[in-house]
């Protein structure tokens, strides 16, 4: 089924998970100002979606271990939405306490990775979550939901997709506004994208899903079109393609920002957001923190051949 450029969809929406996703995998550490200066440059660039952090065990994901602080201190721009990952309920305490609007629950979709991230079965991670997004609603926060490993568990190989759907009914019945589907290790093709994408567009409606694809097998880009082929419109990405589950053997960078921005952008889709001004961002995060990056486009703003990334 091939998508004509008239089909797919014209404005497509951007959740930037670098700061959290990007940043928990990554061997440098920023410090807290280097944080809250990096969320906002990434706001001043258009992103309107920025998952800046997480309230995990900071045993475990050390580098998200000051996110109340850098909740706190990002200066807030009305109608930006700062989202916070919250495993459980002491999670949901702590970003409570620090003032957070926007959560993200996750669980997989394989046991055997929920076991490893979350030390809980799926359907312990169901209750538990059901649990926070009563009261987070109740406080008129929004909730967004994570499914991961769906297109493939590094430690059980394929998962049944109509378990997907069915934990990602689970999520929305409680009330998450959105479901992101997680392809932790980056183990979907295109096809399994495309078709996957389709069956949830089709039973939970546009709106209700993302797509949060891994770079691990070159296949993060692919997997994406193939999802806007179906209608996808929002994309989970990182800047500069940092990341990767520490849970997750093998786990790589999440898509590139960049990367993606750069095929939308020369389709005439609309994100708001500023190429250019991703690029300085990256090159800030190499240059000045000494980050890993592989976004391709940036390496290739980097290679010195042409001045620009935009000509040979
Ligand atoms: P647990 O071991 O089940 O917790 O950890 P517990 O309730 O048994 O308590 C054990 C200790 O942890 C206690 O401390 C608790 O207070 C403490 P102690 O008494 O020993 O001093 N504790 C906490 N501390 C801080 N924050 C908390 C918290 N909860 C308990 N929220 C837990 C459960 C989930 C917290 C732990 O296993 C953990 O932090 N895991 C890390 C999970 C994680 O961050 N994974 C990476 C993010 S997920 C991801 O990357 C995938 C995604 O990008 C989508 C995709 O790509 O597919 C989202
Ligand atoms: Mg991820």
């Amino acid at each position: 089924m091939a998508a004509s450029l008239e089909s797919i969809p014209r404005r497509v929406s951007l959740v930037e998970v670098g700061p959290r996703d990007g940043l928990q995998n990554e061997r440098v550490r920023l410090t807290t100002d280097q944080k809250v200066d990096l969320v906002h440059r990434l706001v001043e660039a258009g992103l309107r979606d920025v998952e800046v952090g997480s309230f995990v065990h900071p045993k475990w994901i050390p580098q998200m271990a000051d996110t109340a602080e850098v909740l706190r201190r990002i200066r807030k721009v009305e109608g930006v939405r700062y989202w916070t990952l919250v495993p459980n309920q002491k999670g949901f305490e702590a970003a409570v306490e620090a003032g957070a609007r926007d959560i993200a629950v996750f669980l997989s979709s394989s046991e055997t990775h929920n076991q490893k991230n979350l030390n809980r079965t799926i359907a312990e991670s169901l209750a538990g979550i059901r649990e926070i997004v009563a009261p987070a609603l109740a406080d008129g926060m929004r909730v967004r939901g994570y499914i991961s490993t769906v297109f493939g568990c590094p430690y059980e190989g394929r998962v049944s997709f109509d378990r997907v759907l069915d934990t990602a009914a689970s999520l929305l019945e409680m009330g998450c506004m959105q479901v992101s589907l997680g392809d932790t290790t980056g183990m979907g093709t295109p096809f399994q994208v495309r078709a996957g994408a389709a069956r949830a567009l089709e039973q939970f409606g546009t709106e209700r899903i993302a797509l949060h694809l891994h770079d691990t097998r070159g296949t993060g880009l692919a997997n994406a079109l193939a999802g806007l082929e179906v209608g996808v419109t929002t994309f989970d990405s990182s800047i500069g393609g940092m990341g990767g589950c520490p849970y997750a053997p093998g786990a790589s960078g999440n898509l590139g920002t960049e990367d993606l921005l750069y095929v939308l952008a020369e389709a005439g889709i609309e994100t708001g957001v500023d190429l250019e001004a991703l690029l300085r961002i990256s090159g800030r995060l190499e240059n000045d923190y000494g980050a890993t990056l592989n976004s391709r486009l940036y390496r290739y703003s980097q290679s010195g051949k042409s001045g620009t990334w935009k000509t040979l």
